[in-house]
């Protein structure tokens, strides 16, 4: 009904509003003196936590992007490789799993039929087992070891979006705490990144503020568009597959994440006079230097016609000459740029479905949660 909608126009135009509060509700408590902990992960203990070899994340859908955002913080914080895996593809392949594996499973519902038979598996194969959970006593974090949740709130639109910035959220806190355990990042590190993280949410605010008009219109002026694609290296990637998957689902286009570096590998060709590209720009200011990269391969595309939106840093003079359009984000370290750049995705697909006259909170075919296999 309109009075649990809150005078939005949809649930999903709520969610997004509140993702500030998303990530902003899964870190309270879980820091204490400016460091992290996780009292959740008591069950598995601290012990078991420094001696585990190698991390296997599951999920689905969104929650599978998240995860792989997760890799990359949980690799560069406390030093243990990552893999992220489908959990469909997971199951039926034999892991090889062993007591110093950690399994990680992300899933909003807690309730997912393909993610729910991984986390069986897992436990019955000796690994440990910790569930990221947006749902109190859901399935999932009832068979694993300990549980994270994270507290974005109800989610009643079929597609996810303030579930993913929390997921994200409660990764990084999970990568923190294995930091401090195994002792893999200095105290002054830890401190910056949960100061960093605490400052998402006035960001994302700041996002939600500066964006909505103008996506608003880049959406209504695109209703014809057939295909899009999305850009983005490193943590831009999973942005890119994110803002991909939402045109998917919301909007029934057809559309494609790719890894920036992957461009001249296949996905140049497709690009022709007028094909509308997303691309995630890291930070000029980013100790990688992956910025140059990404304003070089906005420039291949565009030389060969491609309609280029950029999602950059505010003040990033590179980028303004070779983009059509650019969407502005705040300043932040480049693990939590995703945090932002993926919310003017959010409101992209969104707007989009509703341009073209379609219902964004059940979109065809799709279930909020898919409990068969
Ligand atoms: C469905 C939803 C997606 C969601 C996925 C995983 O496909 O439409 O939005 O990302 O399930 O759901 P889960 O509840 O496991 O996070």
């Amino acid at each position: 009904s309109a009075s649990e909608k809150g005078g939005w126009s949809s649930f999903m135009a709520k969610e997004i509003s509140e993702e500030p509060e998303a990530v902003g509700n899964t870190i309270l408590g879980r820091t204490h003196d400016g460091l992290v902990h996780l009292e959740e992960l008591a069950p598995i203990g601290d012990a078991a936590l420094k001696d585990v070899d190698r991390i296997v994340i599951i999920a689905c859908g969104t929650a599978a992007y998240a995860g792989m955002l997760g890799k990359y913080a949980i690799e560069q914080w406390a030093r243990i490789p990552v893999d992220v895996e489908l959990s469909h593809e997971f199951r039926y392949r034999d892991p090889i799993l062993s007591d110093r594996t950690l399994v990680i499973s992300i899933s909003q519902s807690g309730e997912t039929m393909d993610t729910l038979m991984a986390v069986k598996y897992a436990m019955a194969s000796g690994a440990h087992v910790l569930s990221v959970c947006n749902t109190q006593g859901a399935t999932i974090p009832r068979e694993s070891h300990a549980v994270v949740y994270t507290h974005a709130g109800p989610e009643v639109a079929v597609a996810s979006t303030k579930a993913f910035v929390a997921q994200v959220t409660a990764l990084y806190l999970i990568g923190l705490h294995l930091a401090a355990v195994r002792g893999t990042l200095d105290e002054a590190a830890h401190r910056s990144a949960v100061d960093e993280l605490a400052s998402v949410p006035a960001k994302i605010s700041e996002v939600l503020e500066v964006s909505q008009a103008e996506i608003g219109q880049l959406a209504r002026w695109m209703t014809e568009t057939q295909s899009v694609l999305f850009l983005g290296r490193h943590v831009g990637f999973p942005v890119a597959l994110e803002g991909a998957l939402k045109l998917k689902e919301l909007a029934y286009i057809h559309a494609e994440g790719f890894a920036a570096g992957e461009l001249k590998h296949g996905p140049i060709a497709l690009i022709e006079p007028g094909q509308v590209v997303f691309v995630i720009v890291p930070s000029p200011r980013d100790p990688s230097s992956l910025h140059p990269k990404v304003v070089s391969n906005i420039q291949e595309i565009r030389a060969r016609g491609a309609r280029v939106i950029a999602i950059a840093e505010k003040g990033d003079a590179a980028v303004l000459p070779f983009a059509d359009e650019v969407i502005p984000i705040p300043l932040a370290g480049s693990l939590f740029e995703p945090l932002l750049a993926v919310v003017p995705l959010h409101i992209f697909g969104m707007e989009l479905a509703a341009a073209k006259g379609l219902d964004v909170d059940q979109p065809r075919n799709l279930a909020k949660s898919v409990t068969v296999e």
